[in-house]
């Protein structure tokens, strides 16, 4: 392709797997066939949320629609989705997932000496797609730690961060978009709809050190440790650099609202609040996986003592305090967490 004289190549993500694949240790291409299968199961799922703002012609959840069949949450759609597709991929013996209260496992041809376990939030931010607000599925995985060949068990789940071998997310936004690490660097491919590819383009993802923005619920806020009232009051003062305070940024999406601060440097935060004492967000296949491509990407991913990937999940469905981004964004809500200044 060829664009103002300079001549382009367009890698497919299905490319960009395979020259990659030399990277893993001992790689025999069954990571790369997963994340093949995570990627058309995303396609999948990307049309389904594009048809969404149709509910009112094609039926809501609860219906039934024209062939007789129920219409599905979209979110039980898109597990379904992920679901069929890893099986499929026989590369993977099991999958933890935000809508199963227990681990799916594979336990049947290919799949029981599958290496790999796969977590995932299939639908993040599902409460925005009726209002046309970008929505993302988040995932996570693991080498087993059970041995191929007998079906997966819960430990092979409860793994901490560091032991990932891949992460990202898919952002279902204005385009969609694939961002992943397989602890190598970030890399970004935006699906391109013409042709059906999710295309490389945004290579080797570096988030700024630091940033002008905070992302946060503030309507929780007399709820909010002192720590995190006192750092948001540094965020709410005039910065010395610019004149004006930092930016308050929200959506309520984590994918979204992780992706933007990413690529323009900035901070997330769900800390603990007097409904959720421990935070909002799950360990397992919300704040891992993010936290794993945060770091990847030069940022910081902090529970606000330590470092979340260092975690031992003991639970698959753990909430955990999050503070997310920018490196020194998040060392600096580390300070005002562990020594708040008066006010
Ligand atoms: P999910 O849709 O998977 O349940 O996740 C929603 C999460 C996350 O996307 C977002 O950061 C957070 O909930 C927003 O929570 P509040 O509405 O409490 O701010
Ligand atoms: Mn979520
Ligand atoms: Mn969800």
């Amino acid at each position: 392709m060829s664009i103002h004289g300079r001549s382009y190549r367009v890698i497919t993500l299905n490319e960009f797997i395979i020259e990659r694949q030399a990277d893993f240790l001992h790689a025999k291409g069954e990571l790369s066939r997963l994340l093949h299968h995570l990627g058309v199961a995303a396609k999948i799922v990307n049309k389904k949320i594009n048809k969404a703002g149709l509910v009112d012609i094609l039926g809501r959840a609860g219906d039934v629609n024209v062939q007789g069949e129920e219409v599905q949450k979209l979110d039980v759609f898109a597990n379904e989705q992920f679901i069929a597709a890893l099986r499929a991929s026989g590369e993977c013996c099991g999958i933890a997932s935000e809508e199963d209260q227990t681990i799916t496992v594979f336990d049947e041809g290919l799949s029981r000496d599958g290496r790999y376990v796969f977590c995932m939030d299939p639908l993040d931010g599902s409460s925005n797609i009726e209002v046309n607000v970008s929505v993302g599925t988040i995932f996570s995985i693991y080498r087993r730690r059970s041995e191929p060949g007998t079906p997966a068990q819960l430990e092979d789940f409860l793994q901490p961060g560091t032991a990932q071998v891949a992460a990202g997310y898919v952002i279902y936004g204005s385009s969609t978009m694939l961002v992943y690490t397989t602890g190598n660097g970030v890399n970004g491919f935006t699906l391109d709809p013409s042709i059906g590819e999710f295309c490389l383009s945004h290579p080797d993802i570096k988030t700024p050190t630091s940033g002008r923005i905070y992302s946060l619920n503030e309507g929780n806020h007399v709820h909010f440790p002192e720590g995190v009232k006192a750092y948001i009051r540094h965020c709410q003062k005039d910065d010395p650099a610019t004149g004006r305070p930092y930016t308050s940024r929200y959506i309520g999406s984590l994918v979204s609202d992780f992706h933007r601060n990413l690529l323009k440097g900035g901070i997330f935060i769900y800390p603990p609040t007097g409904a959720a004492p421990k935070g909002k967000l799950r360990l397992v296949y919300e704040c891992n996986p993010i936290a794993f491509v945060a770091e990847q990407a030069g940022g910081r991913a902090s529970d606000g003592v330590g470092r979340i990937l260092e975690r031992k999940p003991v639970d698959l469905h753990e909430r955990v305090p999050f503070f997310v981004g920018s490196r020194d964004m998040v060392s600096e809500a580390e300070r005002f967490l562990a020594d708040p200044p008066p006010r």
